[in-house]
């Protein structure tokens, strides 16, 4: 790619890789077919597609429709390979424990953001009756009858664990109350998908979530919410570049905090109905971000954030709260001539006059579309490989950039 150019125009915002997920293996607890709208076309997507169809449920697609048969479910496995590929794949635990009693799947290893255990996720479908072990890298969970409904109060409000204990939840005798629950909307939009397969679940998008346990769910039609992160990456883009872009399909209020930091770097971001529209001179000044569960500044924006900071006017801080070892970015953006220092979950940034294109490797999703942000401003031509981690979450993300007038090219697969 090359830098240089002001994005001006349109971008449609896709359905969030962090709502499917979730969603997809929620269809799971039904013993009918569900029906998916607004599906991204995402490497995640197929992964966790085939996890189902390992399990014996039929996974078709049909545009950005995807229906989910799980009226037979033959096995209570994720192989290994699955879980290495993609750590949402440790969700199938709460739904098959539910619906088959039992699951099985590797315990995840290290990645590249951490070491990311999954002791929450255990000990809430433990606090619901599952009696688990770890045996040749192996978690078997198990439940003799269902589930019990239990009071789980959660130490931190992880994602994941959120999302795996409600799906158990669902289906078990009696009421779960689940505290220091995640807020995000893609909990939220997990509940709303659970409620309409006939599920009741209250409280979500708040700290506390109440879960009356049914009998059985059905079948659900359900439209997937759009990438709050797809939207706040193009923000970024279209303001580190000068440009002039209408975002369209958005939940303003899921990128709010997005919006304030813009707002608060001299950035303005014009609100209407669905839509964002980011008008930039390509002038801001640093601000300090702090990662946090939302409401808070998301994690998943902090790596382009410091793209854009890499190029402002000033000095920021950033701390990373939420993960361990998340600023990847960091050393390829230096390549690039950005003046950044790292200190364990803390990194200072010193804006510099120009980036310079060189070859970067994207290391994870996030930090990859930091590299992207950054080539956009960049002098000359910035080669990034690593690309089967953006495949991972953005749709279409070259040909969304070129029809916004950026100066960028896929040359392999
Ligand atoms: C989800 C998102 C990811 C996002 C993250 C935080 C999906 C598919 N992925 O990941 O993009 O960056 O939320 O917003 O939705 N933790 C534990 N024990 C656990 C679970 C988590 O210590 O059992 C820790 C993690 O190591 C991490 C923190 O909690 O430091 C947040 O993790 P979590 O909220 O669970 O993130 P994910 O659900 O993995």
């Amino acid at each position: 790619m090359k830098g240089g150019k002001a994005l001006k125009g349109e971008v449609v915002i896709s359905g969030a890789k962090n709502a499917v997920l979730p969603i997809i293996v929620g269809a799971l607890l039904a013993e009918d077919i569900c029906t998916i709208n607004d599906v991204p076309d995402l490497a995640d997507v197929a992964t966790i597609s085939e996890v189902l169809e390992g399990l014996g449920v039929k996974v078709s697609r049909n545009g950005s429709t995807m229906l989910v048969d799980s009226r037979h479910i033959d096995n209570i496995t994720a192989p290994y390979e699955y879980i290495q590929k993609m750590r949402a794949s440790v969700l199938i635990m709460g739904p098959l424990l539910a619906r088959k009693g039992q699951a099985k799947i590797s315990m995840p290893g290290g990645c590249g953001i951490g070491t990311r255990p999954i002791d929450l996720h255990l000990k809430g479908l433990e606090a619901l009756g599952a009696r688990i072990s770890l045996e040749h890298g192996d978690i078997d969970a198990k439940v003799d009858g269902r589930l019990k409904g239990a009071r789980i109060y959660l130490d931190f409000p992880s994602v994941g664990a959120t999302e795996n204990i409600m799906m158990a939840a669902v289906l078990a005798e009696g009421v779960t109350v689940l505290e220091n629950a995640a807020e995000e909307p893609e909990i939220v939009d997990l509940a709303n998908f659970l409620n309409s397969m006939g599920a009741k679940v209250r409280g979500a998008g708040t700290s506390v979530i109440k879960i009356e346990g049914v009998d059985s769910l059905s079948k659900a039609v359900h439209t997937v919410i759009p990438d709050r992160i797809e939207a706040g990456t193009y923000l970024i883009a279209a303001a580190i570049t000068g440009g002039d872009v209408l975002l369209k399909n958005v939940i303003i209020d899921h990128i709010k905090p997005v919006i304030a930091k813009l707002g608060e770097c001299g950035i303005d971001v014009i609100e209407e109905d669905n839509n964002l529209r980011v008008i930039s001179n390509g002038q801001f000044k640093a601000v300090d971000i702090k990662t946090l569960p939302y409401p808070g500044f998301p994690t998943d924006m902090q790596a382009q954030f410091m793209a854009l900071m890499a190029v402002a006017n000033g000095i920021s801080v950033f701390n990373e709260t939420v993960f361990e070892n998340r600023f990847m970015q960091a050393d390829e953006l230096r390549r690039m001539g950005a003046n950044i220092k790292v200190d364990g979950r803390n990194a200072i940034i010193e804006g510099v006059e120009k980036l310079t294109g060189c070859q970067v490797k994207a290391s994870d999703l996030r930090a990859g579309a930091a590299l992207v942000i950054a080539g956009l401003v960049a002098e000359g031509e910035t080669e990034i490989t690593g690309l089967q981690h953006l495949d991972r979450g953005y749709e279409n993300l070259v040909e969304k950039f070129t029809a916004i007038g950026a100066d960028i090219r896929r040359v392999t697969d």
